[in-house]
């Protein structure tokens, strides 16, 4: 069960309330002092509820927020128990990749916490990049503890992938696709990326910590500097000329993810694989794989069962790429 923050039990006070509610009723009611009332009030404000003051008269709620918090997106998580125990919610934070190591060491028995943050000012991405994170987009990180065998770790990015590519599709109805490793791409250009960071004793995973970062409603010009040389990028507003709902993408992008995990736990490999493989548009193209100091060309002949990539190369050779950045070749 998630526990109630202060602002929730203030917020279900002002949503109850039909017109005004003074700050000296809502400081007897929450056992709050007024001084901590207005303090929450503009916490609520920053959360995007639209709260009207008016003198002597106190407070009222005239709109709601689309922000993915805690007991907004409690009330519509259809999950088992990702996002069930608790969901931690950030204005801001360095990475939330950061702040959920730190809970997954601190709650060793919960499974499936979920940390968002409206910004990040250190966003990660794969290979040690940085990830560019302004208010607007998805970032998001959850805590998984698979009993599954480590040979099957290396899937978690395709699941994963799987899951934000499927949620942006149900939520905006864009034609999301995957490119290998783990972008989910439009029209050739990317909007979301996955990196996942595993804790391992021997051969058991301890935790696994699945990065999202989604680029909803964000201008994509302003985050084409962060990203890796060559890689076009956009955004869900930018494609479809409007703001989506962060707080349903959210919802959408949890409850996928629950399902292809449980769908690792408990089937074989190349059920997820052929998913991944169907919503792919890299398979049959020429390509370019960077990986380190060298680059690959030739087609991107298959993704096999370990998530690895067959290259046929412009000589024919049929080389396995475990990782590496790829490129579509025209
Ligand atoms: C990539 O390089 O494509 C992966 C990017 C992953 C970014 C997400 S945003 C939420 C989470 N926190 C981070 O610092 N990184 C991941």
């Amino acid at each position: 069960m998630l526990s109630q923050e202060p602002e929730e039990h203030l917020l279900s006070l002002l949503k109850l309330q039909k017109g005004y509610i003074s700050g000296k009723n809502l400081a007897k009611e929450t056992g709050i002092s007024t001084s901590g009332i207005s303090k929450r009030i503009k916490i609520l404000r920053k959360y995007g509820y639209n709260i009207e003051s008016k003198h002597r008269m106190g407070y009222r709620l005239v709109g709601g927020t689309d922000l993915p918090l805690p007991w907004e997106l409690a009330k519509v998580l259809q999950t088992l128990f990702v996002g069930k125990d608790k969901i931690i919610y950030r204005l801001t934070t360095h990475s939330t990749q950061n702040l959920a190591i730190l809970l997954a060491e601190k709650y060793p028995s919960l499974d499936g916490i979920v940390i968002i943050a409206e910004q990040q000012k250190s966003g990660r991405g794969r290979e040690n990049r940085r990830w560019l994170s302004p208010k607007g987009g998805i970032w998001l990180s959850v805590v998984l503890r698979p009993r599954i065998s480590a040979s099957k770790i290396t899937l978690f990015p395709f699941a994963a992938a799987l899951a934000v590519c499927d949620a942006i599709k149900k939520t905006t109805l864009l034609d999301a696709k995957l490119r290998w490793p783990n972008d989910v791409t439009i029209n050739g250009k990317k909007v979301a990326g996955i990196l996942i960071e595993t804790s391992m004793e021997r051969e058991r995973i301890n935790y696994a910590i699945i990065g999202i970062g989604i680029n909803a409603n964000v201008d994509s010009s302003s985050i084409s500097l962060g990203i890796e040389k060559g890689i076009k990028v956009t955004s869900l507003s930018d494609e479809l000329g409007h703001k989506t709902s962060i707080l349903g993408l959210t919802k959408a992008i949890l409850e996928r993810l629950e399902y292809y995990y449980m769908e690792l736990k408990h089937c074989v490999p190349h059920k997820i694989m052929d998913e991944w493989k169907k919503n792919s548009d890299i398979l049959h193209q020429k390509v370019s794989v960077i990986q380190n100091n060298r680059t690959i060309q030739g087609i991107a002949a298959d993704v096999k069962d370990d998530g690895s990539l067959l290259v046929t190369t412009d000589d024919c050779d049929n080389i396995d790429v475990v990782a590496g950045d790829i490129y579509v070749r025209y």
